[in-house]
């Protein structure tokens, strides 16, 4: 007999110790049982009882859904607009031999009969997206279930597209992988830490090699993980720690289409107030009141616009949210209302951490009503963000939302506050290695009561959420402005959002392009990024190019950390780091010296002259979730060549940006895709499916303008409501296609809109080259009726001597303009409805 070696024998009593530990199963659909039809949903069940559920919400909307024993049976989602309520589309079921059919009259689902492995084809077809797995869950005795996963086929050429605010290398999302857990992510980068980032988007759009484009979004909260051929075997996978596997498939085929959807299906905000639109000055923090008033003025002294002005955590007392610090701010009223005669609207800093301290009223109240986020034992949950000792009110219950909306009535009614800014909501928690709560915290989640690791990633949503419905209803009559850091897919229904703690530097300009067009497309338009960059100093030229970028941001807003703050370990300032704010490190468009100031300026100007434009593209996505930027190939899907263009991107329907995002260029690379293109500075017209070597001194940004667009500008003034403009311009682009253009105008504040009173002016731009001929009609909704008495237009790149016009069959006497030589001007009613020039 052989001796037993104590050796093995204590391995193999350590291995039995680790099976024991836990045990874990994994599932997959073995062949189709049967299913069911029951409105708009059909329900497939397999021979080993795992149910996917197939609601068809639209001809071109599918929601799978598995249903395995261990889910909960709730169909709650806080991503899905309460209001997306799709008229019940038609379908129909046919089984083969191999498949399960339902057919709508764009899309055919096709479910194996072997496995349930899925595949989505056009009604022609042409097969779009398909199962490489079947699906499956993985649980445990110990830990539940720890993942539920789809593999699908990632053909060579598919390119993808989306997933919130990711950054990458090349710009492209195949090759990588990628996670969503809201996280504090201060300087991403610096300490290498790429992702997860501060929000959670988890929806994608995909561009198959034949032009077809198709969405997929995970209405799961969990963390999730996204994983776009980074092992070069093609699949795609999407998984979720937790819960159940909920996604949606949204096709096209165009991918600007599948964003619509998407963005219907997840909700649309409102119109923000005209003056959310333009520009920001921001910084940690502008104190004392004296500060405020010199910042101010100096904008003014130099005519530099600027619209609104941020009051970051140091207005506070002592970090305690809704308190003001009477030494700072002795009468933050007269101040705000000081401010607000010279067209500055005030935003203040609320975050969501509530300082443990048994005298401060917030905090008494919500523990008396229980509104703080606990431990499983019934212990609150205290940690350290700015305040050492904080609580987190739980905003997962309707009760605690209705308090904290209320809670801005002071602020808003009183000391007349225009705007707030939620950050910190991942949410944040100082010096754990987690940032965040342990996953074991609780949460109401609509009476469902649920941990941390399903409501972690809605945290910041609800919060802004509470704070929206809060404003709304204490600003009475205006339109709600609200900024919040974190955020999930649906919440753009609330709020704007900028990008975090980004750096000064180049890469973080590049990441600044890539994140803004990759939100915008992941159905958040209203994105921007700290211009300059939030932590370090930029360079004068660093800042210029970004403030370049950034007027074509929806949110358009400079912000600095400044060296009085001091990230974490921020205490109470001293004398001396009270000394160094005033002097070396501010990051205001005038920091820089004059030549710069001049350049900055200008720049801010032309955001103010691309308002009118800018504003149609953000009622268009209001109305139909169209995003406000693309990425270049949304233009034209099938040029191949375009994919490539990581560095330019479409703002709106007819502006293709170009950005300088290197340090000394003068110049750049610029592809322009199918069509003709002017660029704007010039004039000079370019022809698209090529690339240009386009000049950019400093003082410039290379931006193009679609052949047969009308283009709105507007009157720049120090303030967006400082007049009401006189004039309105409109340049016309010479081009050989019948096109269309819009301009939506309203009072840029207030709901009247919502009862008529806006005006919508569809523009089409029609030429005869033969004849020589053009005409411009002008079909007007609404009935808003602008200030201004004249509309001036600018003919561009007319390629014929005009002999004459006509405005609605009177004659009209056009110019050439005195600034370019080869543009012809004229001036027409308001209210004109063709105009022929021959
Ligand atoms: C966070 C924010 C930053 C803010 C700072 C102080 O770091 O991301 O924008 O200035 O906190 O409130």
């Amino acid at each position: 007999m052989a001796k037993t070696n104590p050796e093995a024998k204590q391995k193999q009593s350590e291995e039995d110790e680790q099976r024991k530990a836990d045990v874990t199963y994994r599932r997959k659909p073995n062949a189709i049982a049967d299913y069911q039809v029951q409105e708009q949903t059909v329900f497939v069940r397999s021979e080993n009882d795992i149910e996917l559920r197939v609601t068809v919400h639209t001809p071109e909307i599918i929601q799978l859904r598995y249903v395995l024993e261990g889910d909960r049976p709730t169909d709650f989602s806080y991503a899905i607009a309460p209001d997306f309520n799709p008229d019940n589309a038609e379908f129909s079921t046919r089984e083969t031999d191999q498949y399960l059919e339902i057919t709508t009259d764009s899309l055919i689902c096709k479910i194996s009969q072997k496995d349930m492995k899925v595949s989505f084809l056009d009604s022609s077809g042409t097969e779009l997206c398909k199962d490489a797995k079947p699906f499956h869950r993985k649980d445990s005795i110990m830990k539940g279930i720890t993942e539920v996963k789809i593999t699908k086929e990632a053909p060579e050429g598919t390119h993808y597209f989306g997933l919130g605010d990711k950054i990458t290398d090349d710009g492209m999302l195949r090759g990588k992988s990628f996670q969503n857990w809201n996280t504090d992510a201060y300087a991403y980068e610096l300490d290498e830490h790429r992702d997860p980032l501060y929000r959670s988007i988890p929806f994608f759009t995909a561009i198959n090699k034949d032009g077809n484009a198709y969405g997929i979004f995970m209405d799961n909260t969990f963390r999730s993980h996204f994983d776009f051929d980074s092992d070069d075997n093609n699949t795609c996978t999407f998984s979720a720690e937790g819960g159940c596997m909920n996604y949606y498939f949204i096709y096209g085929p165009d991918p600007t289409t599948v964003t619509e959807r998407y963005t219907t299906l997840t909700g649309t905000p409102e119109l923000p107030p005209l003056w959310g639109l333009g520009y920001h000055q921001c910084r940690w923090s502008y104190y004392p009141e004296e500060r405020v008033r010199t910042l101010a003025k100096t904008f003014r002294e130099k005519e530099i616009p600027c619209d609104a002005l941020y009051l970051d955590i140091d207005y506070m007392d002592d970090y305690r949210v809704f308190t003001w610090n009477n030494d700072r701010f002795p009468d933050p009223k007269k101040l705000i209302s000081d401010l607000k005669e010279d067209g500055f609207e005030t935003i203040v800093m609320i975050d969501p951490g509530i300082k443990v301290d048994g005298d401060y009223e917030i905090y008494q109240q919500g523990l008396k009503n229980d509104y703080f986020c606990k431990r499983p034992d019934g212990e609150l949950m205290i940690g350290p963000v700015w305040p050492p000792k904080t609580v987190f009110p739980d905003y997962t219950h309707p009760e605690v939302r209705q308090w904290w909306g209320d809670l801005y009535k002071d602020l808003l009614t009183e000391k007349g506050v225009s705007g707030v800014w939620n950050d910190m909501n991942e949410p944040a928690v100082f010096e754990v290695k987690a940032k965040t709560f342990p996953d074991n915290i609780r949460h109401h989640y609509e009476g469902e009561g649920v941990s941390h690791k399903k409501a972690h990633n809605i945290y910041g949503m609800q919060m802004a959420r509470a704070s929206y419905k809060g404003i709304k209803k204490h600003n009475q009559g205006k339109r709600p402005f609200l900024l919040t850091r974190a955020n999930f897919s649906g919440g753009q229904r609330y709020a704007a959002l900028w990008t975090g703690d980004n750096i000064a530097n180049w890469e973080h300009l590049r990441h600044a392009l890539e994140q803004c067009v990759r939100l915008s497309i992941s159905g958040y338009s209203f994105v921007g990024t700290d211009i300059g960059g939030f932590v370090e100093q930029p360079s004068a030229e660093l800042f210029t190019r970004w403030l370049q970028l950034g007027i074509f941001h929806p949110l358009f807003r400079n912000h600095t950390m400044g060296y009085d703050a001091e990230g974490a370990d921020v205490v109470k300032e001293d004398q001396a780091k009270q000394k160094k704010i005033q002097s070396d490190d501010n990051q205001e468009p005038w920091t820089f010296g004059q030549k710069y100031t001049h350049i900055n300026r200008s720049v801010i100007e032309l955001r103010y002259r691309l308002l009118h434009y800018l504003y149609t593209a953000f009622h268009k996505y209001v109305e139909h979730g169209t995003p406000i930027l693309r990425p270049t190939t949304f233009h034209n899907q099938v040029d191949a060549k375009s994919v490539n263009s990581q560095n330019t991107f479409m703002f709106g329907d007819h502006i293709l940006v170009a950005p300088v995002i290197k340090k000394g260029a003068r110049g750049r690379k610029t592809y322009l895709p199918s069509g003709h293109w002017y660029d704007y500075r010039t004039n000079e017209l370019l022809e698209g499916g090529k690339t240009h070597q386009v000049d950019a001194p400093i003082s410039e940004i290379p931006f193009f303008i679609k052949a047969g667009t009308v283009l709105p500008l507007r009157e720049v003034m120090q303030y967006t409501q400082e007049r009401d403009p006189e004039l309105l311009e409109l340049n016309v682009y010479y081009g050989t296609q019948v096109s269309e253009s819009h301009l939506y105008e309203d009072q840029g504040e207030g709901f009247t809109h919502n009862e008529g009173d806006y005006r919508l002016t569809k523009f089409q731009f029609e030429s005869n080259p033969q004849e020589k001929t053009l005409r411009l009609s002008a079909d007007r909704e609404g009935a808003f009726t602008p200030k201004y008495d004249t509309v001036k237009i600018n003919l561009i790149g007319l390629p014929f001597e005009p002999e004459g016009v006509e405005a609605d069959g009177r004659s009209v006497s056009i110019q050439k303009s005195s600034a370019d030589q080869s543009v012809y001007a004229f001036e027409v009613d308001p209210d004109f409805k063709t105009i022929r020039v021959y």
